[in-house]
């Protein structure tokens, strides 16, 4: 990951309109975790990451920040929502597990990269493996000739095989019994997961048996690469790299913080939310959790906490909390020009969507510029009205206006529909301009 934080913050332009505050501040603190892996060791163990608080109205787009940075990264990274948590001792997710989470992420990610990198030799052993049902090996003693049509055979048939000429033909191939049930909890406490580790461990080594089942040869490749990554998979060093890639690489988004606010100054104080802030402070600070690939140490994990802070204010969080998220971002509100930006300037853009979609009924949809114009203008009208929900009044609104058109799309495979903007106000205005309806309607 050594993507400049420009770079960054480009990417980013592609699918979120505005908030170049925290797009910035983001890039930088993952910059930042670049340039100190660069540094000899001691220094870095001295460099601490920067926590982020994102501060927003709800639907401006603290998640959607969140949701592409997964994309964009090879970096483990999970999003939780923190008003999930319970104190230890309530039923319910310990904060830990976040943690945990994390380590899988990375195991899963970290494998794929091993899984690409042999990726050759998983395709041969497959091969191998097919092949050696289709043409079986001779016996010992085989006279010349036989050796000789023997090889001719092999060789036509991974030609044949290679070029996927042989797909639809069935061989008969083993696969391990799955009795094994594999459940990973994150939520366990690590000496139960444990217990529950050497009991899948015990069943699975109780039925080494395999079974037997004819299956066409395309899907024979598709069950045996599983086998055969497991086997030539260096599991050990995928283990170390994964747990290095979490404590140095790792990112935690923690969503909904504010719903775990409860301050001093706030009437409805909650002595369990104030238990999960208490539980938060030492993973956020830096300490060590168990989980079943090994030790993890949270020093270095970088954490970036939203909230809508509605109800609730950043101050209502213990302060020893607040002291852990030192980088404040606030995410404006969206106006009308943003909300026009969003539908046509991003990359996943609700148009697009919209129009991908009808377009397997054989619809072509067309928006006149100005409708465009009427949608983000009628959102921001409703928004004002009713509660502003950012963005996602785009969805409302959008939606109720093509939702006859969507109903019998059906019907209307060949034509052209264009959304013009007479079509939005006229479906729209009567909604928009009476509070009430706009309230339960949008
Ligand atoms: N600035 C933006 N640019 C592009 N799309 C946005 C933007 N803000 C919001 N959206 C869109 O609006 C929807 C909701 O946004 P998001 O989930 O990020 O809200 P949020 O800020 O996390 O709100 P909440 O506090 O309710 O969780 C998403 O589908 C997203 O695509
Ligand atoms: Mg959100």
């Amino acid at each position: 990951m050594n993507l400049t934080p420009k770079q960054i913050v480009k990417y980013l332009d592609d699918y979120i309109i505005g908030q170049n505050d925290a797009k910035k501040t983001i890039a930088l603190a993952l910059r930042n975790r670049y340039r100190r892996m660069q540094l000899d060791k001691e220094l870095q163990e001295e460099i601490m990451p920067k926590n982020i608080l994102m501060i927003g109205n709800t639907g401006v787009g603290k998640t959607e920040i969140a949701r592409r940075l997964t994309k964009m990264m090879s970096l483990p990274f999970v999003k939780v929502e923190a008003s999930k948590y319970t104190e230890v001792g309530f039923v319910g997710r310990d904060v830990e597990s976040m943690i945990r989470d994390l380590v899988y992420e990375s195991i899963s990610l970290v494998t794929k990269e091993y899984e690409h990198k042999i990726q050759d030799n998983i395709e041969d052993e497959v091969n191998r493996q097919i092949i050696e049902k289709l043409v079986p090996p001779l016996p010992k003693g085989a006279t010349d000739s036989a050796q000789e049509s023997f090889i001719k055979t092999f060789n036509t048939m991974e030609k044949k095989l290679l070029s996927g000429d042989l797909d639809e033909r069935k061989i008969e191939i083993e696969l391990p019994k799955k009795t094994k049930v594999e459940i990973i909890d994150s939520n366990l406490p690590m000496d139960m997961s444990s217990v529950q580790e050497s009991l899948n461990n015990m069943l699975g080594g109780l039925n080494k048996e395999t079974i037997k089942k004819e299956v066409k040869i395309k899907d024979a490749k598709k069950l045996l690469r599983s086998e055969a990554s497991d086997k030539l998979l260096d599991h050990e060093s995928i283990k170390l790299e994964a747990l290095k890639r979490a404590e140095n690489g790792g990112i935690i988004f923690l969503d909904e913080i504010d719903k775990i606010a409860s301050g001093k100054n706030n009437q409805n104080q909650d002595p369990s939310k104030e238990g999960v802030q208490r539980d938060l402070l030492p993973i956020v600070e830096g300490s060590t959790v168990h989980t079943k690939y090994g030790q993890v140490k949270t020093d270095h994990v970088l954490f970036i906490a939203a909230g809508a802070f509605h109800v609730s204010k950043p101050s209502d969080l213990l302060p020893e909390l607040q002291g852990r998220f030192p980088l404040r971002v606030e995410l404006s509100a969206l106006d009308e020009d943003a909300l026009y930006q969003i539908l046509t300037n991003t990359k996943n853009s609700l148009l697009r969507q919209y129009i991908a979609l009808l377009d397997v009924e054989g619809v072509t949809l067309k928006f006149d510029d100005d409708a465009i114009h009427a949608f983000a203008h009628l959102a921001v009208g409703a928004n004002e009205k009713a509660e502003d929900i950012g963005a996602r009044r785009l969805h409302t609104v959008i939606e109720k206006v093509l939702e006859d058109i969507s109903f019998d799309a059906d019907e209307k495979s060949g034509e052209t529909i264009t959304i013009t903007k007479e079509l939005v106000y006229e479906k729209l205005e009567d909604i928009v301009e009476d509070e009430d309806t706009a309230r339960y309607i949008l």
